[in-house]
């Protein structure tokens, strides 16, 4: 058992982060490389890493500054008392608004322009016995809640708490305001807010760890962990934003030196068949190749029997056949028993899914079934990863001569609960 964790992290050495989509593609995937050093750590295929990642630096003096802080204030943190600055740098997510934010405003319109005091002025009653126009009534919170006859001036038309009650009562405005937006942003929007450093960081986010599923065998690169990362990159609002960790791995974390907090994070479902004869069929387009480029380097050091039968896919061949050359060679030399690609932008082919070749593959997906074969899924948890689970149904229905009540239970209960040999690493 490693003595490092979430919590008590390695600092771990970056020695390679290189771009494997084509400068020209769409997409910034990159083969990142970890050297493990003295650490001890470990690792087995089907594990993942985590990484913990650090705000840019551009990000937090920006913010300090627009919050008028040194950056050397004492706040106190979930992880105990730290300067705001460092806080901000790797105790919370700064990169993208929270919900939690915005909702625990409301102590700061209530303590600048509390809701009781809203003044109303009458638009067609002259006042009669010389006092103000002034009314009492139960205001139920809603915006457009004014007696006959009167608009609110003063606190209500501040745009702040306008713009404030405007996303705590819509839901989709609040979701929609979040996705594209951070506290530079909101800073922005809400130019009267002001806020001590302890008071803007206790809403924030805590700054979560990413995992990262491992994408190579510990035998074949012994003291080193590989990953497939795809970096996530954004402009909003005439910005350029980024994933947290993504951007901080690709344009921060150093090369080659012993910086970067990291821990395993093992699986104990979603493992290779113990009986190297065992087939496998793995279907992980885009960064869901990251596993099983690792079963197939374990089932080559292993001198594994089992069959290896891989579909793949992403965008181009041209642009986007990550890691292209090892796996042509592994069909080359027979380790790939089989391998079908999917590529969904390429303009003179119709798109293409992994999902579609498993359905021309039907038959054969079910020989290998049949014949007691391990399926695996990696990649998007909410689109592939479901079109895959049907279409593995549908196949288990036509092939398998099952009705489509027995397929879904055969799938469901059989391959994945009892016999667990339909394991999956979605995200
Ligand atoms: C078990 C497991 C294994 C994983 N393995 C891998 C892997 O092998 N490779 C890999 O690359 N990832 C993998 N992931 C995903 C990874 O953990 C991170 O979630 C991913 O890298 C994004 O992290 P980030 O910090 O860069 O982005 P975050 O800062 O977390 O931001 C991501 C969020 O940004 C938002 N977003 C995306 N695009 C836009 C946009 N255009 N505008 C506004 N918002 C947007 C989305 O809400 C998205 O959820 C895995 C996840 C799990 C749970
Ligand atoms: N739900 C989400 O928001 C979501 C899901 C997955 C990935 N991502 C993010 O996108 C980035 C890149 O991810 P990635 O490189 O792993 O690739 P990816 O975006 O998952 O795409 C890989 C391939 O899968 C295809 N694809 C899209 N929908 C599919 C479906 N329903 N069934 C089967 N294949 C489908 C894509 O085609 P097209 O793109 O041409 O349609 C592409 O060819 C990552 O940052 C990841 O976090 C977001």
């Amino acid at each position: 058992m490693s003595e490092y964790s979430s919590k008590n992290p390695y600092l771990g050495e970056m020695v390679e982060k290189r771009v494997i989509t084509h400068p020209d593609s769409t997409k910034e995937t990159r083969h990142i490389v970890f050297d493990l050093g003295d650490s001890g750590l470990e690792y087995k295929v089907g594990d993942a890493l985590g990484v913990i990642p650090e705000n840019p630096a551009e990000l937090v003096s920006d913010l300090l500054g627009l919050l008028n802080f040194t950056g050397e204030e004492v706040v106190e943190t979930h992880l105990g008392e730290t300067s705001v600055g460092e806080a901000l740098a790797s105790h919370y997510e700064i990169h993208r608004l929270c919900k939690k934010f915005i909702q625990g405003l409301e102590m700061k319109f209530s303590s600048t322009s509390p809701k009781i005091s809203v003044r109303l002025v009458g638009r067609s009653r002259a006042s009669t016995n010389g006092d103000t126009n002034s009314v009492q009534w139960d205001w139920s919170g809603e915006e457009q809640d004014f007696p006959e006859g009167f608009t609110p001036v003063g606190a209500m038309s501040d745009p702040s708490l306008m713009l404030w009650e405007s996303l705590v009562n819509d839901p989709d405005a609040m979701e929609d305001y979040l996705w594209s937006r951070d506290y530079i942003d909101l800073l922005g929007d809400m130019p009267n807010l002001s806020f001590t450093p302890q008071e803007f960081v206790s809403n924030l986010d805590r700054l979560k760890p990413r995992l990262y599923s491992i994408a190579s065998s510990l035998d074949a690169h012994p003291g080193q962990v590989e990953l497939t990362v795809a970096i996530v990159r954004y402009n909003h609002h005439g910005r350029d934003r980024g994933g947290l960790c993504t951007v901080y791995m690709a344009d921060s974390a150093p090369l080659n030196e012993k910086t970067i907090p990291m821990f395993m994070s093992p699986t104990r479902s979603f493992v290779l068949p113990q009986d190297g004869d065992t087939d496998i069929i793995m279907v992980g387009p885009g960064t869901g190749i990251a596993p099983f480029r690792a079963f197939l380097e374990q089932r080559k050091f292993d001198k594994a029997k089992g069959r290896n039968w891989l579909f793949f896919g992403d965008r181009t061949s041209t642009h986007e056949y990550l890691y292209g050359e090892e796996l042509n060679d592994w069909l080359d030399d027979g380790h790939l028993t089989r391998l079908d690609l999917a590529w969904s932008r390429m303009a003179e082919i119709p798109k293409t899914y992994v999902q579609n070749l498993m359905a021309e593959n039907g038959e054969e997906i079910w020989s290998w079934i049949d014949g007691g074969a391990y399926f695996y899924v990696c990649g998007d948890k909410f689109r592939m990863a479901k079109d895959v689970h049907k279409t593995l149904i549908n196949i288990c229905e036509e092939h398998g001569n099952m009705s489509a009540e027995d397929a879904k239970e055969f799938v469901e209960q059989r391959m994945m609960k009892q016999e667990k040999r339909y394991l999956r690493d979605v995200y």
